[in-house]
């Protein structure tokens, strides 16, 4: 029934619009659409699965220009689309992710793509194998629709790049989508795809989360493979997924933890026996607030009034008012080792990314093969002064006398936080993912995050939606804020049980209003080739000058 009423509004879209691109209202409308509700439309035959991956591709041709989010499209993507429908067609539906399109972040290997990490100098870096992440979420069903913009290689919050230009806020065009998995957060929230992936060495899941109205994961380190990924760094790189709801957030970490135990990311050794093959979408339901006792971080709050930092103190006293009321009781963490300044001291990144890129690159067919072939190319982003990070990272190694003293003290605070785990009887801290508002557009650095806590200490983080400031002309709905939610090791499913109650309970999240009209459904021959606009890279970020 559904579908000949489809077939009837083809042909009379055909008979009426007698142009080569007629156009005809998608049948299923997929703005905010979840993985449930694309999978009720598939099979109820309101929609196809090229119809589906055509809606997103069409609301990329009309809307990607604002926010330059997306690096590339699959080539590949509607012809996966059509062999899924003929699946649909013989009753073969299976995986949990059937037909649900996701972008990747572009620093995944894909071995239909490029993974370019938004560098000029691996535009032509064309990997053999999916990573083995990106390989389950394609074994799940799922199409990849294409790869986002990030901050290039991931080393930054301002999601700026030279392959791939400056990606802006979709709620506030003059403001960053944060960094660096910006791409990811901005095509996700203007309804781009269904799922997003990212990365994150500091902040990289948690800033376009919460600078972009989404629910992400930063899970315990080894619960998901980083092979496959181009790395930064061994101890805080972590893989992860960005989700429009927690429940789609819950099953793409299932999915991408069904790799499990991974010889070439020796991390993965580390999972439980228990944590091995989790549903945690099962972990979202039951359960209540009633009872749990969450740390507020009291160190992670700038109490400066200010139009930056003041709405984000309110939107944490709101959401702290909805927990209270809903029976949870919150604690005041005030030890003096969770001040971030002080953290950011052990951050271990620019030890060990040079040799960790160099063995990323020097199993690729062709050059850059090292960390030097790329840093003396000139194809990179650099700041006028120079580029701190990688001059640093250039003299530096993991056996500079200095590296073995900050494990050492990584190792003491991660003692320190079970033991304030422990003292409080906490489920999990609480504190806002910023200090202060996503910075704008220009800015020399993404301050006053909060990441650095959860990225030394290998701890689960889920971000979730807190708040919007008062609407402005800027930003016409106001500017999206988030809250992290970190757990003790291997806590997830706590955390997304959390993150499920705070989401019914603020309901947050909305569509950025540039982008939250319907597109008209078009019908492609191939998948459009989309062209990263690199114009408005901000004049501090001059291009290939070392
Ligand atoms: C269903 O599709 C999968 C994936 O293409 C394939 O491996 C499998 O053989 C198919 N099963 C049947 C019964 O056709
Ligand atoms: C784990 O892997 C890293 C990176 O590949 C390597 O440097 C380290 O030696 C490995 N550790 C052990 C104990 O095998
Ligand atoms: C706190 O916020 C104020 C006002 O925005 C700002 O001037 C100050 O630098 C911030 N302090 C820290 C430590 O970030
Ligand atoms: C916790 O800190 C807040 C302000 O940060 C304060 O208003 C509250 O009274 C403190 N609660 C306790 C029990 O100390
Ligand atoms: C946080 O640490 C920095 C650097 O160690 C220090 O200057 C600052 O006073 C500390 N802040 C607080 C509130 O203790
Ligand atoms: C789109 O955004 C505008 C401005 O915020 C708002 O008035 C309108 O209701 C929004 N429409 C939808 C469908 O959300």
């Amino acid at each position: 029934m559904a579908r000949k009423y489809h077939i009837c509004v083809k042909l009379a879209a055909q008979l009426l619009i007698p142009s080569a691109t007629w156009a005809l209202t998608d049948p299923f409308d997929v703005r905010e659409a979840t993985i449930d509700s694309v999978h009720n439309a598939l099979f109820t035959r309101i929609t196809t699965c090229r119809q589906v991956v055509s809606s997103f591709i069409a609301r990329i041709e009309t809307y990607n220009p604002v926010i330059n989010a997306i690096i590339s499209l699959n080539p590949t993507a509607l012809s996966t689309a059509d062999r899924l429908d003929a699946r649909l067609a013989s009753g073969n539906v299976t995986g949990a992710l059937f037909c649900i399109p996701v972008l990747l972040k572009d620093n995944f290997d894909t071995a239909d793509i490029p993974t370019t990490a938004g560098c000029l100098a691996l535009a032509d870096n064309r990997p053999l194998h999916d990573a083995p992440t990106v390989a389950a979420l394609r074994d799940a069903g799922a199409i990849i629709l294409g790869k986002a913009n990030l901050h290039e290689l991931a080393l930054e919050g301002i999601s700026v790049s030279s392959l791939g230009g400056q990606t802006v806020n979709p709620y506030d065009l003059t403001r960053t989508p944060g960094g660096s998995s910006g791409g990811s957060g901005a095509a996700l929230a203007a309804n781009f795809a269904v799922l997003s992936t990212g990365t994150d060495t500091v902040n990289s899941l948690r800033s376009p989360a919460s600078a972009n109205s989404l629910f992400s994961v930063r899970p315990t380190r080894g619960l998901l493979s980083r092979a496959g990924v181009i790395p930064v760094s061994y101890t805080q790189d972590s893989v992860g997924a960005l989700a429009r709801t927690v429940k789609d957030l819950a099953v793409a970490l299932t999915v991408m933890a069904r790799v499990g135990y991974d010889a070439a990311d020796n991390t993965t050794a580390a999972v439980p026996t228990e944590v091995r093959g989790v549903d945690y979408s099962a972990a979202l339901y039951g359960s209540s607030l009633r009872g749990l006792r969450l740390g507020l971080v009291g160190g992670f709050f700038n109490h400066t009034a200010s139009a930056e930092t003041s709405p984000v103190n309110e939107a944490m006293a709101l959401g702290i008012r909805h927990l209270r009321s809903a029976g949870a009781t919150l604690v005041n963490i005030t030890d003096a080792i969770y001040n971030t300044t002080a953290l950011a001291a052990l951050d271990v990144q620019t030890f060990e990314y040079r040799s960790l890129l160099t063995a990323y690159l020097s199993s690729r067919p062709a050059p850059p093969n090292s960390f030097a072939d790329i840093y003396t190319s000139g194809n990179f982003l650099v700041l006028p002064s120079g580029y701190p990070y990688i001059t640093k990272s250039t003299v530096s190694s993991t056996a500079a006398p200095a590296y073995l003293p900050a494990l050492h003290a990584i190792r003491s605070l991660t003692q320190s936080l079970q033991t304030t785990f422990a003292t409080h009887a906490l489920d999990a801290l609480i504190y806002p993912e910023q200090k202060n508002l996503v910075v704008k557009l220009g800015s020399p650095s993404q301050s006053g995050r909060n990441g650095i806590l959860a990225a030394l200490t290998g701890s689960p983080v889920v971000t979730v939606p807190i708040g919007f400031t008062a609407a402005s002309g800027e930003a016409p709905s106001g500017v999206p804020m988030g809250m992290e939610i970190l757990g003790r090791p291997w806590s997830e499913g706590v955390l997304l049980n959390i993150a499920r109650h705070v989401g019914e309970l603020m309901l947050v999240r909305r569509m950025p209003p540039f982008a939250n009209g319907t597109v008209e459904s078009r019908e492609y021959g191939t998948v459009p080739v989309i062209r990263p606009d690199v114009r408005n890279i901000p004049k501090q970020y001059p291009v290939g000058i070392l």
